[in-house]
């Protein structure tokens, strides 16, 4: 069953990723380490919804439709297939994505504006799960390992282990050696939903308890992928360690506990091709350590996007992310005690603005940039203006509540933008912090969560531009040398699948 030599056949079962659907990091995170895992030799296949927008125009429709039971019967499904952008074409990764439109034709991934999580996400993630093993079977492809991200794909796990292993259809011996690592990009979002919900997973209610699924009167599908996956991870090696903690472990620090040395935190890398200052399509003009003359300019571009002055002389501060409370948007934009307003209003910067999310975050946000003339936003999604913002901005503020990874403040390092981050998770393990009397470090940490951290720690960045300018330039050009291409990761989950898959680690 499994591939030649050191090669592992993977499937990745994710309800995102680029350039596909995404709402966060997930999706940047398994598509460039699926090509990462391609490129060192694996097989690589992943698994996801066709969702509305996603047009079948341009993939390739399987033959025959497919049967997924769920919930005491069954749904029929398309499979459309294609490839991922960026691989080699000896080794591409494919990606199959599930078409059913009473389950995905519809606006959003886990819900809409008005409906941010729709009450049938129990039933159309259970088929989704359900489907990556009636996929494998029609095409005959039966993966060593099952790799699942965040809450919905965490029923790959429970599913293999309760059923699909040891057969429960004409295949039996098909998935008999596949084993399965869940990767937790974000503790805080666990698909809890109410047990009447459970039936559609066709398991039995001894499996509902020892799977894991029980959460006082509810179902928790994260609960049940911790408790069952073979191997487990998160997002950086802090994260991990944050996450077995009371204060970190959204009530499943205990759970995770009793995983052991099952559970670790393995950092992401960044998409090189799509996140590099010297081939970036979006930037006027690319620059690198050697000659940052193309950031000068990105930054007046970026103050003419905005309606800024065109001076060099004022650091801009940048900011991309979604609106929500694990961000430290209330630290930072909470009506009357928010500290962007004071930042702008005391210091002599620029601050430009992009994202989307909560709606009273939206409206404030909007709110100051009408009152303050050196505060732009723009609210949206906008990858063109993500990137502007990167390579433009001087410093880029992230003061989150907490952060599993964090993929934006290691595009800031790789673009010669200062991070001002929280002292937290993955945050942490990839920014060091500024030293004024020795001029190393790569960014600026806070430890505490309030509005004055973060406006004394941006107020020190500031005070350090206009003082320490030399010393800025150092650390620019540092955190520009920094690593954090997918080399060393992917090789970490080469590890992991290898003791999931109980052999000792191999050469890849
Ligand atoms: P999270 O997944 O928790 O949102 P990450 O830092 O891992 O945090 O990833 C966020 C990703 O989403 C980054 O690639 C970031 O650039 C992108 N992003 C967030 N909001 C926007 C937006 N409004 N426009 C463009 N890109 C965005
Ligand atoms: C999550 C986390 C973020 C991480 C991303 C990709 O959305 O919030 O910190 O970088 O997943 O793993």
């Amino acid at each position: 069953m499994s591939a030649p030599g050191n090669r592992l056949k993977i499937l990745m079962c994710t309800s995102e990723a680029l350039p596909w659907a995404k709402t966060g990091g997930l999706a940047d995170t398994v598509s460039s380490l699926s090509l990462a895992l391609a490129k060192s030799g694996h097989e690589l296949t992943i698994v996801m919804p066709r969702y509305y927008g996603i047009d079948r125009g341009k993939l390739k429709k399987l033959e025959g439709a497919m049967g997924v039971p769920v919930g005491g019967g069954e749904e029929w499904s398309a499979v459309y297939t294609t490839v991922l952008p960026g691989g080699k074409e000896k080794n591409p990764v494919r990606v199959y994505f599930i078409d059913h439109e009473g389950f995905f034709g519809r606006e959003g991934i886990y819900g809409n504006p008005a409906t941010p999580d729709y009450p049938d996400n129990p039933r159309r993630f259970a088929f989704f799960c359900r489907s990556c093993f009636q996929l494998c079977r029609k095409i005959g492809w039966y993966p060593d390992v099952i790799h699942a991200h965040d809450w919905p794909a965490s029923l790959a796990p429970v599913f293999l282990k309760y059923g699909e292993k040891y057969g429960i259809s004409s295949e039996e011996e098909s998935f008999v050696n596949t084993v399965s690592v869940l990767t937790i990009h974000n503790l805080g979002y666990q698909g809890i939903y109410s047990k009447d919900a459970f039936f559609n997973t066709n398991l039995g209610w001894d499996v509902f308890y020892q799977a894991g699924f029980d959460d006082w009167e509810m179902m928790n599908f994260l609960k049940a992928g911790i408790t069952t996956a073979d191997r487990l991870n998160t997002v950086s090696p802090n994260y991990a360690r944050e996450t077995l903690t009371q204060a970190q472990g959204f009530r499943l620090d205990a759970k995770l506990r009793a995983r052991g040395e099952d559970y670790s935190g393995i950092l992401n890398g960044i998409d090189e091709t799509q996140w590099n200052p010297r081939t970036d399509k979006y930037l006027p003009a690319p620059f690198d350590e050697k000659d940052l003359g193309g950031k000068a300019l990105a930054k007046r571009t970026l103050q003419r996007t905005f309606k800024l002055h065109e001076t060099p002389s004022v650091p801009v501060i940048g900011m991309v992310t979604r609106l929500t409370d694990q961000k430290g948007i209330g630290e930072l934009f909470g009506p009357a005690y928010g500290s962007a307003w004071s930042i702008c209003r005391d210091m002599n910067v620029q601050f430009v603005f992009l994202g989307s999310g909560d709606a009273w975050a939206e409206n404030e946000i909007r709110s100051l940039a009408s009152r303050l003339s050196n505060f732009k936003a723009h609210i949206g999604y906008s990858e063109e203006l993500s990137h502007l913002i990167e390579g433009g901005a001087d410093f880029f503020l992230m003061p989150s509540r907490y952060e599993p990874c964090g993929l934006n403040q290691m595009y800031s390092l790789a673009y010669g933008t200062l991070p001002i981050v929280r002292n937290t998770g993955g945050l942490a393990d990839t920014v060091q912090n500024y030293n004024q009397e020795t001029g190393e470090g790569t960014g600026f940490l806070f430890d505490d969560l309030n509005p004055s951290a973060i406006y004394n720690t941006v107020g020190w960045a500031v005070w350090a531009w206009y003082n320490k300018r030399e010393q800025i330039e150092e650390m620019r050009l540092r955190g520009m040398k920094q690593d954090f291409s997918w080399t060393k990761s992917a090789r970490q989950y080469t590890k992991l699948y290898r003791a999931a898959l109980g052999k000792s680690p191999g050469p890849r």
